[in-house]
């Protein structure tokens, strides 16, 4: 019966709540905050609320591995960045071209500020950018949003938070619904709960004994001959009283490659460039910050299936190795044109100065040796893996068996009615599914390369030399399939 409502419910991803975890009880404003986080028909679509790309069962981070997430009033228009993870953003402060760094020794720089470019200032602040983007929840204006909430049945518990009359002034409710969704990222622990292995060994708690591999692991991690991750996601003690946020809040352009599976970039002439694309930091003037995001926390990195602003990658895996072989093997990572690797292809050449020298991305020849051995990289990885919070090791082993799922996304492949049709004949469906995902475990290698592994075929013609129309040939025909990938991802995820 679970798997008929299921297959009626289509592709709607209903994640379960993950808050709740101990602590205080939440404040009227967070009170409220949850219930519009949670609230489907905050949207243009009556689809998307801000879990559906925040998902709490995905550290809130996105519950798949798309780069960027559809929304818009059908669900058809296309972001242009990875979602991030709303954990540990408390201690973020405003943005700042020359924020104090938290390491006390580097000079201060770009540092601070809400979403991949820092332009909002405040938790409230950024909701209005989803509320209200085209592209994503879609709604009209600020009016809409608070008539919505206003015929909510948690109108009542806004009132009683923010005043009987506050439906009255339709920006002040708007301000405040801000307020209420900073409110709740603020007080749920579920936002901030510090329960990895991690946290166990920082606060020698039992339990938080690294195994001989993780140890040296963050041997590499702190190494700035090695990895020198620390240089960036920084795990000392941070700004506000914070402690191993893993990210000093700093910006850098470390030249991560064009993802051509981004609809955006179906435009040549489309590049996106961080903070010199905001509008408080416009052109001419604001070059030397072209190129440069965010540094993102790495606190449950390895729950992520996308990973970048650009999300072009797709495991923790190829991220290490980038960071290992960008300089001394660019072609495993760029587009190569009459045997040029054409590195930092997605930043216009005339920034390519601003790309950051650090180790392990010290700009070394081509050809010459990486920082990190093979041995590294998988101890730096295991060390990673310390990074995830608790109820994030129960979330995933409660999913759909890889193999179920890989199942599901083989027939989808196929054809996207499949994994439908076989759920509807319950119960044969579910034996001959698990038959054949005991089938998919013994081929697992094989299929692991069909489905993890840039599902999209693309065709990466070399810059200038395609003619248009066999370049919006591709362009639909690649709509089509991330369509359909799209479609196939939430089955998988069902
Ligand atoms: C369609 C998917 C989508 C929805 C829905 C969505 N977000 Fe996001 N969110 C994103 C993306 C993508 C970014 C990165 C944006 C950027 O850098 O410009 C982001 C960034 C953020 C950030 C900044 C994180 C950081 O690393 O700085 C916060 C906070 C946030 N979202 C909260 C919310 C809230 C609250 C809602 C609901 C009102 C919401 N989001 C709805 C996709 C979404
Ligand atoms: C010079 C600063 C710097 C150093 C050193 C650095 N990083 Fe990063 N890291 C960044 C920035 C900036 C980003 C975001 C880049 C982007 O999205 O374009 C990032 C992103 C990431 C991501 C993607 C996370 C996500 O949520 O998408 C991972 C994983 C990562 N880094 C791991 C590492 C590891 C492992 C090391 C050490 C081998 C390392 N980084 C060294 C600055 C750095």
């Amino acid at each position: 019966m679970q798997r008929i409502l299921l297959a009626a419910l289509l592709c709607l991803h209903i994640p379960a709540f993950a808050g709740g975890m101990g602590g205080k009880p939440l404040s009227p404003a967070a009170e409220v905050g949850k219930h519009l986080f949670f609230d489907k028909h905050l949207s243009g679509s009556g689809q998307m609320a801000c879990s559906t790309c925040h998902d709490p069962n995905h550290a809130y981070g996105p519950p798949n591995d798309l780069p960027v997430q559809p929304g818009g009033p059908r669900l058809t228009d296309h972001g242009v960045r990875a979602v991030p993870s709303l954990r540990y953003q408390e201690f973020t402060p405003a943005y700042s071209d020359m924020l104090d760094n938290p390491d006390g020794i580097s000079r201060p720089g770009p540092g601070g500020g809400l979403t991949l470019d820092g332009r909002a200032a405040t938790l409230a602040t950024q909701a209005s950018i989803p509320l209200l983007a085209a592209n994503e929840m879609a709604n009209h204006d600020a009016a809409d949003v608070v008539r919505k909430i206003e015929q909510s049945d948690y109108a009542a518990l806004f009132r009683a938070a923010f005043g009987s009359d506050i439906f009255n002034s339709p920006p002040h409710a708007f301000a405040k619904a801000g307020e209420a969704l900073q409110a709740f990222q603020m007080e749920d622990t579920s936002f901030h709960p510090f329960t990895s292995k991690y946290d166990r060994l920082a606060s020698n708690k039992i339990g938080g004994t690294l195994t001989p591999e993780e140890q040296r692991g963050f041997a590499v991690f702190a190494n700035p001959d090695k990895g020198n991750c620390f240089a960036c996601h920084y795990n000392g003690p941070g700004l506000g009283g914070s402690s191993g946020l893993f990210t000093d809040f700093t910006y850098s352009a470390i030249g991560v490659p064009r993802n051509p599976e981004i609809p955006a970039n179906e435009h040549k002439s489309y590049h996106d460039m961080g903070i010199c694309s905001r509008v408080d930091h416009p052109l001419p003037d604001s070059a030397h910050y072209c190129g440069m995001f965010k540094t993102p926390s790495l606190r449950n990195v390895s729950t992520r299936r996308v990973f970048f602003h650009n999300g072009r990658f797709k495991t923790l895996h190829d991220v290490i190795r980038f960071y290992n072989t960008r300089d001394t093997n660019p072609e495993l990572w760029y587009p190569v044109v009459h045997g040029v690797p054409q590195k930092f292809n997605d930043l216009p050449t005339q920034y390519h100065a601003n790309i950051d020298t650090q180790m392990p991305l010290d700009g070394r020849a081509r050809g010459s040796a990486p920082p990190m051995t093979e041995q590294e990289m998988e101890d730096l990885e295991a060390f990673l893996n310390t990074l995830t919070d608790e109820d994030q090791l129960q979330a995933a082993e409660e999913r759909p068996a890889t193999s179920l799922r890989t199942m599901r996304s083989v027939l989808c492949r196929l054809h996207p009615a499949l994994p439908i049709a076989l759920m509807l004949i319950h119960p044969l469906s579910d034996g001959l599914v698990f038959g054949l995902s005991v089938l998919v475990d013994r081929v697992d290698h094989v299929l692991q390369t069909v489905t993890s592994h840039d599902p999209i075929p693309i065709r990466e013609g070399a810059p200038d030399s395609a003619d248009s129309t066999s370049d919006t040939l591709t362009h639909s025909a690649r709509r089509r399939d991330l369509d359909a990938l799209v479609w196939c991802r939430f089955v998988e995820e069902g």
